[in-house]
Order: structure tokens, then C-alpha cells, then sequence
């Protein structure tokens, strides 16, 4: 798929969210090896080494990867942020970032717009590609669009079948911004066993989670599965050999619930900052 700023973004990537250590970099190094080069990791996840080393073992060059990682809460500050993408560049041992986010607006502490500047600033100086956002709101890309003149890339939000979040894909999509799912698979929530995919898994031979995962793609939406089995990370990748109707989209779209979040993280009250 390709971003508003001309980059390309692979259109399945892969999650590492409590990936992390020896076991960790075995995982990511497999699903390399079947074939992921969107690898999605954050200074938060305490694995941007890790997901480095796993980079450099496959001895393919660094030019086929995709990587994203994102700023923590406590450092939006201009100078802050600036230091943190350094930072994060050292730990993952490369000279540049295809994707950097803003993990969280923390619209109370009110330092995104800065935070988003240094990235601007950053991207100038060669050190990250594109430049995005996480868990934003209209009001929150708004107020970047207009203070900063720069529309971030992406936006990575929660969506999944018990949370559509058919709302925010139109207005990133209004926006001419890339939506990335995360927890697209619900967490393994009971979604995947809801006899609605159940019975489209039967149809077209595929499992749960390439149903829900073709759901995601035919909306637009890139997802960012995570998963430390190897049959699910192949198996999440082999999704683009069928095609659902737009009435499989919307039966879909209909087990979406108000309080369907994984974790009730609301981005306008939630803060992760230590
Ligand atoms: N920006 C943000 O604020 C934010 C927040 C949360 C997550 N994320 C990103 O999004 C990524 C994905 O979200 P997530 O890790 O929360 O959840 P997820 O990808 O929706 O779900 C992961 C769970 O699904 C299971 N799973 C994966 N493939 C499966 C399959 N084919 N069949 C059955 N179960 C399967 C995994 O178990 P197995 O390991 O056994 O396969 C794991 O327990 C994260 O890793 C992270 O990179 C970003």
C-alpha cells in the first residue's frame, strides 16, 4: 500500500507486543523466515533490541525490512523525543526507522504536538522515513494537520471484529491517512470462534484468523498480528487468495459491541507513563 508521503507499507505486518528475549528473537527470526519484513515493535515493548538482533541474524539486508517503532508518553517533549528516537535507533542498530508513532496522544499532558515536531524534524535529518500516530482522534490529527502543516502517514488503532472502529477508519481514511489494526485478532479473543467466521472459515477453507485478517484488508485496514506459533504466523500471512462479499464484510462489521475493547483503553483518558 502506498503512503501519502510516496512510501510503500507492507499490507500485513507482524506484532511483537510481549515478544521479547532469546525465545523472542526466535520467534521474529521465524516469521522472517516465512516471509514478514513489516516488523512492529516500541520502546514501551522493552524488545527493540531484540527485534535489531533478529534483523541482523537473518543476513538479509536492511533494505527489506519495514520497521516501525513508537514514542513512549514520557518523552514527548521536544528535546525528549528528539533523544528517544535516537535512542531507539541505537538499540535496534539501524541508521533509520521506515515508521515512527506516537504511541498515545496523553491529550491531558498536551505535549503530542511537539513530540510530533521533532519527529518532522527527525524525518529531515534522514532518521525516520515516515512519520505517523497512534490511537489518535479526529481532534488530535486535526490540531497536527494544523499546527505543523504535516499529516502523519499512519494510525494505528485498535480494531477488531468486537471493535470495528468503523468511525475512526473513515476519518483516517477522510484524512488520506493509512489505518493499522492492532490486537487485530480480538487478543485470540473468543471473536475467532463466533459462528459467523466460523461458518466463512468453512466456505473458504481458510481458519479463523484469515478470515478476520482478509476482513481487516478488504476494509483498507492494514493488520499487525502477533503470534509466537509458527502454523499462525504462516497461516496469518495467506490471506490474499480469497475474497469476501461485502455482506461477509458487514455480518462481520456487525459483532462489533460499545464495549468491545480489548483492554477499555480510551485514548482520550488513557496514559502510559512511567
Ligand atoms: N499501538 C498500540 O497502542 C498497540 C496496542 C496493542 C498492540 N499493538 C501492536 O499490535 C500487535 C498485535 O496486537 P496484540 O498482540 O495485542 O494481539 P493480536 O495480534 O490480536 O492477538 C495475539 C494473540 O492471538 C493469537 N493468535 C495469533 N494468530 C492466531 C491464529 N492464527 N489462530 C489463533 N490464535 C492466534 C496469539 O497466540 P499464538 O502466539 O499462540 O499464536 C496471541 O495470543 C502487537 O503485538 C503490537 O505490535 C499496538
Amino acid at each position: 500500500m502506498t503512503m501519502n508521503d510516496g512510501y510503500t507499507i507492507p499490507e500485513v505486518q507482524f506484532g511483537t507486543y510481549q515478544i521479547r528475549g532469546g525465545a523472542g528473537l526466535q520467534q521474529v527470526m521465524e516469521a522472517i523466515k516465512q516471509g514478514y519484513r513489516g516488523l512492529d515493535t516500541a520502546t514501551n515493548y522493552d524488545n527493540e533490541g531484540m527485534v535489531g538482533e533478529a534483523i541482523r541474524r537473518s543476513g538479509m539486508p536492511r533494505a527489506h525490512f519495514f520497521v516501525t517503532s513508537k514514542l513512549p508518553g514520557k518523552y514527548h517533549q521536544y528535546d525528549e523525543a528528539t533523544m528517544a528516537i535516537q535512542e531507539t535507533l541505537y538499540r535496534l542498530g539501524l541508521d533509520y526507522l521506515d515508521l515512527y508513532l506516537i504511541h498515545w496522544p496523553l491529550p491531558k499532558r498536551n505535549h503530542y504536538v511537539e513530540a510530533f515536531q521533532a519527529m518532522i524534524d527527525a524525518q529531515k535529518r534522514g532518521l525516520i522515513r515516515s512519520i505517523g500516530v497512534s490511537n489518535f482522534e479526529p481532534e488530535h490529527l486535526d490540531r497536527l494537520i494544523n499546527e505543523t502543516g504535516v499529516t502523519p502517514a499512519v494510525n494505528q488503532i485498535e480494531v477488531h471484529p468486537y471493535w470495528n472502529n468503523e468511525r475512526m477508519v473513515n476519518e483516517d481514511q477522510k484524512r488520506g491517512i493509512v489505518t493499522e489494526a492492532w490486537s487485530p485478532l480480538g487478543r485470540g479473543s473468543a471473536a475467532l470462534k463466533e459462528p459467523v467466521i466460523q461458518d466463512l472459515a468453512k466456505k473458504y477453507d481458510k481458519n479463523a484468523a484469515q478470515i478476520i485478517l482478509r476482513w481487516h484488508s478488504q476494509r483498507g485496514v492494514i493488520p499487525v498480528p502477533r503470534s509466537s506459533n509458527l502454523v499462525h504466523q504462516k497461516s496469518n500471512k495467506d490471506i490474499f487468495d480469497f475474497k469476501l462479499t461485502d455482506q461477509e464484510i458487514q455480518a462481520i462489521n456487525q459483532l462489533s459491541k460499545p464495549d468491545g475493547r480489548v483492554d477499555g483503553q480510551d485514548p482520550n483518558e488513557y496514559e502510559e507513563f512511567e
